[in-house]
């Protein structure tokens, strides 16, 4: 390649600051500290959940008034506006929406449906009640969502549905999984539990299935501290789900609907969102897309610094997809070809004061439930190997997103990168 005029000044750049560096002791031994940023207002930049003045006034009205299950209605008529789902149905949580959701699907006992491993457990678990049986897939390590390679692998005459996670808030490849799907005559549905105010080519996620859910727990993008939301392409999967947890439902519903006369009773859940949660959602989705746009923004001016050393790489947002960012910004790292174990760099990264971390996605086929066949009408076939989750699992880590402008501080993690991995020769061995 020829050097051009930025190409020289770029390079000549990275090799001061990396001569620099290098000069400079590590934290963890003894030298100073790449982040001098005051630690209280670096962690306020970070904190979770962003509650403010608008949440406490409106509990406050809210008890006053004793107008709660107003709240109900409301958000989700809100949250309608916003997705554009065709219909939507408030639940207590988003493990309560994905019960409801597979009782909507009303398939026959036996009939398998595919669900990622590197999942919470109700998504997988939850088929359990209605004798459905989980195909675990893999997630591809470029992305840490779903593996379409491996789905197509694992298809038996069996399988009727797909769910796809958009993991941390990154969007699943939706065109090229609706129209497998599609070919293969399967129902498509969304977990979208990380992905509040994620879209792929314009459209929010969660409208791309014939039903998906949002979780509104309190590490959540939109956080309620617990709250889930179905969403439905269809009047008749709408009713269905909304009947199974809701008694007071099916006497709305048109005098055609096969769930109307199960007015009272429903199917024998009571899932109701609560209407303290319901209001504080109401409050934070006004702000959704600002917080995403400002963490996006943040993660954008840091990785595109991080993501020039060795072996560091950002998950692939996939082409037309806008991401967001649930429970921090995920780096995707090599070690083995850095030469450097995780712990050692987390270990490096935090005494430089970047709070870096990692957690590992318990794998669902690993755990003991699914290897017993007593819980299960048709027991799950646990895989041998799930290579994508175990990359993905042992060669990321965390860096907290911030919510506010922080471009000193977003400078100084890059710097304490750039530190880090200017000495990783030294921390080879260590
Ligand atoms: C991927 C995924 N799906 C579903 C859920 C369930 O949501 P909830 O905790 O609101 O029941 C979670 C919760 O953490 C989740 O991470």
């Amino acid at each position: 390649m020829a050097t051009t005029r930025r190409t020289f000044l770029a390079a000549a750049s990275a090799a001061t600051t990396a001569a620099g560096a290098f000069q400079e002791t590590l934290a963890m031994n003894g030298g100073p500290k790449a982040v001098t940023y005051a630690p209280a207002r670096a962690s306020a930049l970070s904190k979770w959940p962003r509650y403010g003045a608008a949440e406490k006034q409106v509990l406050h009205d809210l008890i006053d008034s004793g107008r709660f299950y107003q709240e109900l209605p409301a958000f989700e008529k809100e949250w309608q506006d916003y997705t554009k789902a065709p219909f939507v149905k408030a639940h207590m949580n988003g493990t309560s929406a994905i019960t409801s959701m597979y009782f909507a699907l009303d398939l026959p006992p036996g009939s398998e449906v595919m669900v990622p491993s590197y999942t919470f457990f109700s998504p997988c678990l939850a088929l359990r009640f209605f004798g459905l049986v989980p195909i675990f897939i893999d997630i591809d390590p470029k992305t840490a969502t779903f593996d379409l390679e491996d789905a197509k692998r694992k298809l038996t005459p069996r399988t009727k549905a797909v769910e796809v996670m958009h993991s941390w808030g990154m969007p699943c490849q939706m065109d090229a999984i609706s129209a497998w799907a599609k070919e293969k005559g399967l129902i498509l549905l969304e977990d979208s539990a990380h992905a509040h105010g994620a879209s792929f080519h314009g459209r929010k996620m969660g409208t791309f299935g014939e039903m998906a859910i949002y979780s509104y727990q309190l590490s959540k993008v939109m956080p309620a501290i617990e709250g889930g939301m179905g969403m439905y392409r269809s009047r008749a999967h709408f009713e269905r789900a909304s009947a199974f947890g809701h008694y007071e439902d099916p006497v709305k519903f048109a005098a055609d609907s096969p769930v109307r006369a199960y007015e009272g009773t429903g199917f024998g859940q009571k899932y109701r969102m609560h209407p303290l949660a319901a209001a504080i959602a109401r409050i934070q989705l006004r702000s959704l897309d600002e917080r995403n746009g400002v963490a996006r923004k943040n993660v954008a001016a840091l990785n595109g610094r991080v993501t020039q050393l060795a072996a560091v790489a950002e998950p692939k947002v996939p082409g037309g997809a806008e991401r967001v960012y649930y429970n921090g910004n995920m780096l995707l790292i090599d070690f083995a070809k850095l030469g450097v174990s995780r712990d050692t760099i987390v270990k490096a990264l935090k005494a430089e004061g970047v709070p870096a971390s990692f957690w590992d996605y318990p794998e669902q086929h690993k755990l003991k439930i699914y290897s017993e066949a007593k819980w299960w009408h048709h027991a799950p076939k646990i895989p041998e190997k799930m290579p994508g989750n175990a990359w993905i699992n042992s060669n990321h880590i965390f860096v907290p997103c911030q919510y506010g402008e922080a471009p000193d501080l977003i400078e100084q993690y890059a710097k304490a990168f750039e530190k880090v991995w200017a000495h990783r020769k030294q921390l080879a061995g260590a």
